[in-house]
């Protein structure tokens, strides 16, 4: 669906707030990319709204909605739904549909909203911005409806130093440490998939990766597609994702040139190294790219908390297996068995196939402890998210 004509005019004063994570300015350029970066992204999901399969939602909630083009175009695509548009700022005055409703309130704070609210919840390029933002996700799950749709898009801060310039790694570099310090992850978009899972909340949850160089090509085609991070095509142009790119491209340019915080610039992202981040970003020498994270997820159908609570009675051991995917999973649990394999092992060979069993899991414990770089147990108590990080995308 074409929204642009409903995405005009902008005529809008949008004053931001001092004490937010937000990197950007907000101003009405800020805007205008916000929007232009919709249209984009929606050119490339060929007017859908998302990949999700989505069956007809009643109620749909638009958490960091920016100028809330996405939330309009729900509004117009589901009419009989309501939409919730919640962010920060206030929205800017354009027009809106009926069936868009919009409240200002900081995601970070209790939310008001009852369990098992919504059909839909979309979170598009704010994760990027929020403090600890798995607990964001964790505590957007209850909202869901069983059956509900988590919708999340966003990016990631790239660590390639050998497709870089100075430019380019002195900014990357500024940005990582300055999200960091406000315990903000700038690669939250490759630890999605992860943290959906250990969430435990979901049946289905389906990630599609886009990678482009934010470089024109020398031979006037302004992007190219790369594959993805293993397999590198350099000379692979896909038609599909050339909009997405081109806008992606336009969108970090401006957002990095134009309408920074107050705080970045403090941080050191002068206007200087900013000019020469842009000359990079032009120069054929250098390939810098940019990774991009549709993920939508299936919440289960069960209302039941998979959780124990009995034990807690103190009257119960519960013991919690089979699907034991985080350390929340068993909380309440006096035992975590992790059976099934022992079963096979002493179906197969008695007491010494379990024994076998045993070794392997202490010695798979101790190569996966290694790797991460923890010497014992005490290390990696609580630091679940951490650790699977460090193994799944390695440091810069
Ligand atoms: C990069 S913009 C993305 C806007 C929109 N989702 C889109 O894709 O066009 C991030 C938005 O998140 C909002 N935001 C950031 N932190 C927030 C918070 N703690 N509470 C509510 N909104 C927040 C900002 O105000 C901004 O509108």
């Amino acid at each position: 669906m074409d929204t642009s004509e409903f995405l005009r005019p902008l005529d809008c004063k949008h004053p931001g707030d001092e004490k937010s994570s937000y990197m950007f300015a907000v101003s009405e350029q800020e805007l205008k990319r916000l929007d232009e970066q919709h249209n984009g992204i929606t050119r490339y999901l060929e007017g859908k709204l998302s990949l999700a399969p989505l069956d007809k939602p009643r109620k749909i909630l638009e958490m960091g909605a920016g100028t809330g083009a996405w939330a309009i175009q729900a509004a117009l695509q589901y009419p009989d739904a309501e939409v919730l548009a919640v962010d920060m700022s206030p929205l800017p005055s354009r027009y809106f549909p009926s069936n868009v409703k919009f409240e200002q309130l900081d995601l970070l704070n209790e939310f008001p909203w009852e369990k098992e609210s919504f059909d839909v919840i979309h979170l598009r390029l704010v994760l990027y911005h929020i403090p600890h933002p798995a607990d964001l996700i964790r505590r957007a799950i209850p909202l869901l409806k069983p059956h509900g749709w988590l919708l999340i898009e966003d990016t990631c801060l790239m660590f390639f130093p050998h497709a870089s310039g100075p430019a380019q790694r002195k900014r990357n570099e500024i940005t990582s440490a300055y999200m960091e310090s406000r315990d903000i992850d700038p690669r939250i978009g490759s630890h999605l998939e992860h943290i959906l899972q250990s969430s435990g909340g979901f049946s289905d949850i389906f990630v599609h990766k886009v990678e482009f160089t934010l470089t024109p090509l020398p031979d006037g085609k302004s992007v190219h597609l790369l594959g993805s991070c293993t397999n590198i095509d350099r000379n692979l142009i896909d038609p599909a994702i050339r909009p997405l790119a081109e806008t992606m491209r336009n969108s970090v340019v401006g957002a990095t040139t134009r309408s920074l915080s107050d705080g970045l610039v403090a941080a050191g992202m002068t206007p200087e190294l900013q000019i020469a981040w842009k000359e990079e970003m032009d120069d054929p020498r250098y390939d810098p790219t940019q990774l991009f994270f549709f993920t939508w997820s299936r919440k289960h159908a069960s209302t039941v908390s998979t959780r124990p609570t009995s034990s807690k009675s103190g009257r119960l051991i519960e013991l919690f297996d089979s699907g034991l995917r985080t350390e929340s999973d068993s909380d309440g649990s006096a035992w975590s068995p992790s059976g099934t394999p022992y079963l096979y092992g002493l179906a197969i060979s008695g007491e010494q196939g379990m024994e076998e069993d045993l070794r392997g899991f202490l010695a798979d414990t101790e190569i996966m402890m290694g790797l991460s770089g923890h010497r014992s147990i005490e290390e990696i108590w609580g630091n679940y998210d951490e650790i699977l990080y460090k193994l799944d995308v390695g440091q810069p």
